[in-house]
């Protein structure tokens, strides 16, 4: 390799090291405590302030520090997250889950449980279940208008 293109490698590398690192949030505490319960750790946006679970009752709780508004992929649901998100969390199951609303149809639907399978989350509010692949939530997304201004380079 000439020496120009070998520098040339190099900077594309470093900028790529950048790019990914300035793309994906920190992750906290509560998103590892997701995927050891079998959940993309992306079902929480990346401002996480504080994380509790009873290892008695199973009961979680999620403070992001304020509300938070994330368009959710892949249909483009506008999801608000409540300030404290709380439920209870077994492998795979999420249930009386309370502070995340979706918006759909010209109303807000309150997301009462998720379940994870191998490959899909099953989003149940109520008795309706919509089905989503995981990997569309691989990454801890920003709350909408909080994004730092790195990432705009
Ligand atoms: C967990 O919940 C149980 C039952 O409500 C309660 O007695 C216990 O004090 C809680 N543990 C912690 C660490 O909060």
């Amino acid at each position: 390799m000439k020496p120009h293109a070998a520098a040339a490698s190099a900077l594309a590398v470093l900028f790529l090291l950048i790019a990914a690192s300035v793309g994906a949030a920190t992750l906290t505490k509560a998103h590892h405590a997701l995927s050891s319960y079998g959940f993309p750790a992306g079902l929480l946006p990346s401002s996480v302030r504080s994380y509790t679970i009873n290892s008695t009752t199973d009961v979680f709780s999620v403070d992001l520090g304020s509300t938070c508004k994330i368009t959710l992929p892949p249909d483009n649901y506008l999801a608000t997250y409540s300030k404290v998100i709380t439920g209870k969390i077994v492998d795979g199951k999420i249930a009386d889950l309370d502070g995340i609303k979706v918006r759909a149809l010209f109303r807000n639907w309150a997301i009462t449980g998720i379940r994870a399978s191998d490959d899909d989350l099953v989003f149940e509010v109520g008795m309706v279940t919509a089905k989503y692949p995981k990997k569309s939530f691989v990454e801890a997304p920003y709350c909408e208008g909080s994004k730092p201004a790195a990432a705009e380079i």
